[in-house]
């Protein structure tokens, strides 16, 4: 008797992984590629291309820098890019964010004039806007005043729909939001401007990277009053919930890597369009480990994007959006 016949053994699964063909035919999750976003960080000036140093291949980018990188993920097979404001001028207000001229509000109209089918995002936070760094308005007890920072988000989100951005996604965690910029933004007949609200967003120590992008490390304390703690899951629940009730149409889970749990949970929760942002300190490590020889980056990056897709990620923000779709063209 061989083995097969000792043990009984009719269930084969490498039967199904036997050739590429094989494990093609059978494979469960396909990584929606209408649904990866690319990142721009976008700053004052002319022809500006800034690398920033711990995200190797990201630069800072002047509107005019922006477009053209705009027509090359657009030839790469990105449809959507996320803007990140980064002023010269910040001060305790954020009164950059709000100015009608500003570098998102620039960007977003060149965007649109050079690519109108370009699906344009904005973050909408305070913290590149102040001179603190904090997500909003400092009130007298030292912490974040929440409603005087939900007025100012009201007021640059409009200045964004004006500019033409197709889609706001507020990332200051601040409640109530979400309802106070869908009430203004259709008050001014922008019913069509969607909302992609960061709804379950983490106080992480994989946003590293992009403070020094952004140039947005608090100068005092940290984010914990607003962002969320990382050991709790059933409040994300909570907060989706109020950002569905309050108009969100999309709703993000950030971090990715170490809150998948919750990318399954928020996807089996509710039934809007899930995103997950793959933040700059997973991009980062990714980028060291395989400057080292230690990790094959390709490899990993496919592997780490299926896996947000089979959590349950509709959408996926990366900025590995532009290399992947180039390699997987
Ligand atoms: C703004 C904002 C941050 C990120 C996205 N929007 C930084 C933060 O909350 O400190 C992080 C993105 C990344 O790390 O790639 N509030």
């Amino acid at each position: 008797m061989n083995v097969a016949e000792r043990l009984g053994l009719v269930n084969r699964p490498r039967r199904l992984r036997s050739s590429a063909a094989m494990r093609g035919l059978v494979r469960e999750t396909r990584v929606n590629r209408d649904g990866l976003v690319q990142p721009l960080f976008i700053v004052d000036g002319k022809n500006i291309v800034q690398p920033i140093s711990s995200m190797p291949g990201v630069s800072r980018l002047s509107v005019d820098a922006a477009v053209r990188e705009c027509r090359e993920l657009d030839d790469a097979g990105v449809k959507a890019v996320l803007l990140f404001g980064i002023p010269d001028f910040k001060d305790a207000i954020a009164t950059s964010n709000y100015d009608p001229n500003g570098v998102v509000q620039r960007a977003a109209s060149a965007i649109k004039d050079a690519l109108p089918h370009m699906l344009v995002i904005a973050d909408l936070c305070n913290c590149e806007y102040t001179d603190h760094g904090h997500c909003g308005i400092i009130g007298p007890d030292g912490d974040v005043d929440n409603d005087a920072s939900v007025e100012l988000l009201v007021k640059t989100a409009l200045t964004y729909a004006r500019a033409g951005i197709d889609c706001v996604a507020p990332s200051d965690m601040m409640d109530g939001r979400v309802g106070a910029i869908r009430q203004a933004l259709d008050a001014e007949g922008f019913i069509k401007t969607t909302i992609m609200s960061y709804a379950a967003k983490y106080a992480s120590g994989f946003y590293g990277p992009f403070r020094e992008a952004a140039d947005s490390t608090p100068s005092f304390g940290d984010r914990r009053t607003y962002q969320m703690d990382p050991a709790n899951g059933r409040e994300a629940l909570r907060e989706v919930a109020l950002d569905i009730a309050e108009g969100a149409d999309i709703v993000m889970v950030k971090p990715a890597l170490a809150y998948m749990d919750l990318i399954r949970r928020v996807r089996d929760a509710c039934d809007v369009p899930v995103a997950c942002y793959n933040v700059s300190g997973e991009y980062a490590m990714v980028k060291a480990a395989a400057q080292r020889g230690w990790i094959e980056e390709e490899r990993i990056v496919d592997e780490m994007l299926t896996g947000f897709a089979r959590a349950g990620a509709d959408i996926i923000i990366t900025y590995f959006a532009k290399e992947y779709l180039k390699r997987n063209a």
